[in-house]
């Protein structure tokens, strides 16, 4: 039988028809309807949308956290739900907060998230140092994080990720917990680093100019979740067109969604569906 996770399928995520549903006091809630998408390896995707319109809610299901009402989620050809523990360390995750360890320093924190794939301990803190090289924070290895700022956090769970070198990388709202120029520098390094290494990445973020300057394609969801616009960021470059283009049509996109929504169909009948605690994936 073939491996799904080795056969090298250029479809590294798909999404396909979804709908998921929350049991809530005033009923079932729908909060993703008909949603799908697909991210082929090296590719950079991001999704933008207004607030409530299911985007944390699609990172969850496609890191199983939960899993869809209807429609299936494959994350390396498997379903990320009932393969939660085979896709541990194939799936690298940035949040918004940088669920770091408080009681282990910068280097230990990286070391940490390297447990997962059994690494003997000298090379798992060969690895970490590396990382933190990379991301400019070898003169603060053994910092606590009580010791560095924000930004520098943020870096240290980016370290984390790659370290792992996962073969899909997620980010839920990396940066907007930080103010504009450290986000801003931390945008660059994190594309730098995305481009070194060919990561396949998958972002959500509110920040159109970011999901303009990062990636290749802009998913456009409106409510309930689903696609309501796709800009392909890096054909409008090869077009000749600028990132400056490419944001307008984000823009555009989003005044789509706004218009496309009602208001009604977010709450009907449907069945509860299992969830996962999230803590489960604090670790990375
Ligand atoms: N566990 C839950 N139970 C009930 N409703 C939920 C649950 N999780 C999410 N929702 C609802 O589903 C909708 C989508 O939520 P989600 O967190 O995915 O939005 P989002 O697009 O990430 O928003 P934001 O931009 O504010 O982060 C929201 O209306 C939210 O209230
Ligand atoms: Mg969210």
């Amino acid at each position: 039988m073939t491996n799904p996770i080795t056969t090298g399928a250029s479809s590294l995520l798909v999404v396909s028809d979804v709908s998921k549903m929350f049991e809530t006091d005033s009923g079932a809630f729908c909060a993703c309807r008909g949603l799908s998408f697909v991210v082929h390896a090296g590719e950079t995707v991001a999704i933008v949308g207004e607030t409530g319109c299911g985007k944390s809610t699609t990172l969850a299901m496609v890191l199983g956290l939960q899993t869809p009402s209807t429609g299936t989620v494959r994350v390396l050809g498997l379903d990320p739900f009932a393969r939660f523990d085979a896709l541990r360390g194939r799936v690298g995750i940035v949040f918004q907060n940088d669920r770091l360890l408080p009681w282990r320093t910068a280097l230990e924190n990286v070391a940490f998230g390297l447990e997962i794939l059994h690494l003997p301990k000298e090379e798992r803190h060969r690895r970490a140092l590396a990382w933190l090289e990379r991301v400019g924070l070898a003169q603060f290895v053994n910092s606590y994080p009580h010791q560095l700022s924000g930004g520098m956090r943020q870096r240290v769970s980016i370290a984390r990720t790659f370290a792992i070198e996962p073969p899909l990388l997620l980010a839920d709202e990396a940066f907007s917990a930080l103010d504009e120029l450290t986000a801003a520098s931390l945008r660059r390094d994190l594309l730098g680093l995305i481009e070194e290494t060919n990561k396949t990445t998958l972002f959500i973020t509110h920040s159109v100019p970011e999901a303009a300057s990062l990636a290749g394609r802009v998913l456009v969801l409106g409510r309930p979740g689903h696609v309501v616009h796709e800009i392909d960021v890096a054909r409008m470059l090869a077009e000749g067109r600028s990132r400056h283009d490419a944001e307008n049509e984000v823009r555009l996109g989003l005044q789509l969604a706004r218009d496309a929504y009602d208001g009604s169909g977010d709450f009907s009948a449907a069945g509860r569906t299992p969830m996962r605690s999230a803590s489960m994936n604090a670790g990375g």
